[in-house]
């Protein structure tokens, strides 16, 4: 053999060995071999048509049961890391079984798929570099915006005709539990800052948090008052802050409010 032959010869048994490697999974598998499912993503869901578009075109592929794997997503171990995305990605949110979250569920992903392309967090990078099509455009995440926040819209700070319980921390915790835990910790900076001791704390004055230019400008201390004000509705309190979640239910807001109080020792 010359050695033209030895460099083909030795491409091509990197080549197969790629493939075969292929058929392992070290990361998961996301059955990226099998022929493409059927179905589509977030079935009954009531979603605007834009919106939509968006989520299968830019999201699905790691985020629903419907990939379209590229070819070269075949090959180790360019097909380990995508499927360790995929894998990780359905896990996180699973566009192919939105039907089975609950509302609250439902409502949490709408606001983290708001935060996460407002923030261009998503889609991944690596992702982007080789979809360099698939970066969200403003005007699609307005669409995805009026959609996240309109389900829940009108946020009701009036308490207008619902008679209100005593807030109670108890029923608080649950809520906080349910609601906020998505992206907020007590103790650990996460999604939002770490929320013990936020009663009574000036806003936007964790230090090592990357808040927003408006929450961190805002000025604001954190009471009875003003956490209400900023659960019924962040935006309209404090326009510009990157927390896209309110609280509709008057009586959730109280409990989670005292919740909060009594976590800070108060
Ligand atoms: C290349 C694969 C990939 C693409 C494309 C992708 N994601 Fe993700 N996504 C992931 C992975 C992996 C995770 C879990 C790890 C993480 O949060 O970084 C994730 C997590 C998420 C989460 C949950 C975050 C959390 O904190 O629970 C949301 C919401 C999300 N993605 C939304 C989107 C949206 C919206 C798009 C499209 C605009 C998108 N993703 C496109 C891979 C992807
Ligand atoms: C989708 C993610 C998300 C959810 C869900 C969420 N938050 Fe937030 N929260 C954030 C982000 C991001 C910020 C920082 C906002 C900014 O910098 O503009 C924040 C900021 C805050 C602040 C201001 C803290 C400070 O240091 O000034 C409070 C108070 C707060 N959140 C309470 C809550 C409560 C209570 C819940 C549950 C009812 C909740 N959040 C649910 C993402 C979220």
């Amino acid at each position: 053999m010359n050695r033209t032959h030895k460099i083909i010869a030795g491409c091509l048994v990197a080549l197969a060995t790629s493939v075969l490697l292929a058929h392992a999974h070290p990361f998961g598998d996301a059955g990226l071999a099998a022929p493409r499912q059927q179905g589509t993503i977030l079935q009954h869901a009531d979603v605007p048509a834009a919106v939509r578009t968006t989520l299968e075109t830019k999201c699905a592929d790691c985020h629903s049961m419907q990939p379209r794997p590229p070819l070269y997503a075949r090959i180790a171990p360019v097909s380990w890391l995508v499927e360790r995305d995929i894998v990780e990605g359905r896990k996180a949110m699973n566009l192919s079984q939105w039907d089975s979250y609950s509302a609250d569920k439902q409502e949490e992903l709408k606001a983290k798929i708001l935060s996460e392309t407002k923030l261009h967090k998503m889609p991944l990078p690596q992702y982007r570099f080789i979809h360099w099509s698939s970066t969200v455009t403003a005007p699609e995440i307005d669409a995805i915006a009026s959609w996240a926040r309109g389900s829940t819209a009108s946020p009701d700070i009036s308490t207008a005709g619902q008679p209100l319980m005593a807030a109670d921390a108890v029923r608080g915790k649950l809520a906080f539990e349910k609601r906020c835990t998505g992206c907020h910790s007590l103790d650990e900076n996460r999604e939002g800052p770490h929320l013990r001791g936020v009663y009574g704390r000036a806003s936007g004055s964790v230090p090592n948090f990357g808040y927003s230019a408006a929450l961190r400008q805002a000025r604001i201390t954190w009471d009875d008052k003003t956490l209400e004000h900023w659960l019924a509705g962040p935006d309209e309190f404090v326009p510009g802050v990157d927390m896209d979640f309110h609280v509709a239910k008057p009586q959730e807001r109280v409990d989670i409010v005292r919740f909060l109080k009594e976590s800070a020792g108060k």
